[in-house]
């Protein structure tokens, strides 16, 4: 995680965004410590990158890179307002013990911001931040299966904020980012859906972290908890509002490094 010292609506590269409606900065701060007490409370080990001023958008290390097996595919962001955060990410990446695979070239990839492993399968959102191109590449670097979906809602613009397996066989989806593909790929590969409501998707209830059965989201995602609960997983709200101005909320501000909770690989 990243501390929001100087995060911001300084530019605006998503439709959530809107430089005239200012983060409170008191407020967001607030709401990163708690998230972050939350996650330490519920067993996680946080370690955190140095905040850096100009860079607003630091704070969601999500968009860091993609890990695998303690190798870094870090991103090439698309639009040149995050681009520096590049060599931050890359930098802690490669200082604390990752493999930095080569930059990817001339195409953009927005790490696990938009790829996310449920089983031993990559499943890629492209179109609006990340390049089809860039998973096919990643898919033969890592040596894995990678499934492109296309994002076709604006508002859902990373496949963070629309999908968030929660464990082998096991995701949580809002069904209008995709299109009819992308639905029935997803409804024939992971065989327990759930389906997040239009008003709770746009509370980003699909931007959980997962940490075993607990799942943490924005608060107003009351539905969503209550099938979860059902389903055996205990449920976590917490504010994100200040998060969501930019388009993000728990899940883009965390980067699991062990592997994501679905993940086949993910290390003991
Ligand atoms: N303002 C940031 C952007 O548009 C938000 C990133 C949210 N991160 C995420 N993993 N969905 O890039």
């Amino acid at each position: 995680m990243c501390p929001p010292d100087h995060y911001g609506i300084e530019y605006e590269i998503n439709p959530w965004m809107n430089t005239k409606r200012q983060v409170d900065h008191t407020a967001a701060v607030s709401q990163w410590n708690a998230l972050h007490t939350k996650l330490q409370d519920l067993g996680a080990r946080v370690s955190l990158l140095q905040p850096t001023q100009g860079l607003p958008d630091l704070v969601f290390t999500a968009n860091a890179a993609l890990i695998y097996r303690g190798q870094a595919v870090v991103a090439r962001f698309k639009h040149p307002q995050r681009q520096g955060e590049e060599p931050y990410f890359r930098k802690w990446l490669a200082s604390h013990g990752y493999t930095v695979l080569d930059p990817l070239q001339d195409t953009s990839f927005e790490g696990s911001g938009d790829a996310l492993f449920c089983d031993d399968t990559l499943y890629a959102g492209y179109r609006m931040r990340s390049d089809a191109k860039a998973m096919q590449e990643i898919g033969v670097r890592l040596g894995v299966r990678v499934i492109p979906l296309e994002l076709v809602h604006p508002e859902y613009y990373h496949i963070d904020t629309c999908f968030c397996p929660l464990a082998i066989g096991e995701a949580i989806y809002y069904p209008d980012a995709f299109d009819e593909y992308g639905r029935t790929v997803l409804q024939e590969l992971i065989p327990k859906l759930v389906t997040v409501s239009p008003d709770e998707a746009a509370r980003f209830a699909c931007n959980a972290v997962v940490l075993g059965r607990q799942v943490i989201t924005n608060t107003g995602c009351d539905q969503l908890h209550a099938e979860l609960a059902k389903r055996g997983y205990q449920p976590h709200a917490t504010p994100m509002d200040e998060f969501v101005k930019a388009g993000g909320s728990a899940k883009c501000l965390t980067l699991r490094l062990d592997g994501e909770e679905a993940a086949a690989w993910k290390q003991a």
